[in-house]
């Protein structure tokens, strides 16, 4: 296989700054829920990463759980469909949540979620996300915890796909044109 390292023309965040910025969400996250029992849910497939690091720099006691949902109802994401296709394992009535994904585009995802899961009577629900792209926002959604918000760009690596490749790199950038044609 080659190496796909060189598909990434322009790295936005690397390694490095995802880590230390990962730890700077977790340090902020201790303190908002000191003295309790945070039950991470992290949405496949993308989250794998940002849940692994993230939790891992938690030093209270954390579960994970995860969730699968589709929101590709009928085609295209812009359908506004969102179904379950891998449920919690848990029971999440007087949990305190923390929901992780890697990126909030549109929103769609989250703002379902958070509301599925919200009338699930958790103590609390909020969302840590490692990006965000404020200009594609289309339903409202308001994660606690951001990492960075980046422009309305393509952007892959760190369990970001393009055609499901590229989730296993560590940095994140964008793609260049010939990957595309
Ligand atoms: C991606 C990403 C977020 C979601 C964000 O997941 O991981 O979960 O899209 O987009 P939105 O804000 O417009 O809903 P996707 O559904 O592509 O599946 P994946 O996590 O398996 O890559
Ligand atoms: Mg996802």
């Amino acid at each position: 296989a080659s190496d796909v390292e060189s598909d990434l023309v322009n790295i936005l965040f690397t390694e490095e700054q995802i880590q230390a910025k990962l730890k700077e969400m977790a340090t902020q996250i201790e303190a908002d829920y000191a003295g309790k029992e945070l039950l991470m849910v992290g949405v496949l497939r993308g989250a794998v990463m940002v849940m692994a690091d993230l939790a891992r720099s938690l030093h209270g006691h954390v579960e994970m759980d995860w969730m699968a949902v589709s929101s590709y109802g009928s085609g295209t994401k812009s359908s506004g469909v969102v179904r379950i296709l891998k449920d919690l394992d848990t029971d999440i009535s007087g949990r305190h949540v923390l929901v992780v994904d890697e990126i909030i585009d549109t929103g769609l995802t989250l703002s379902w979620l958070i509301s599925n899961l919200s009338s699930r009577n958790p103590a609390s629900v909020e969302i840590a996300t490692l990006l965000r792209k404020p200009e594609a926002l289309a339903m409202p959604v308001e994660p606690k915890y951001v990492g960075w918000d980046i422009p309305n760009e393509f952007v892959v690596g760190y369990g970001l796909d393009f055609k499901e490749r590229y989730r296993n790199l560590r940095d994140i950038g964008t793609l260049a044109p010939h990957v595309y044609s």
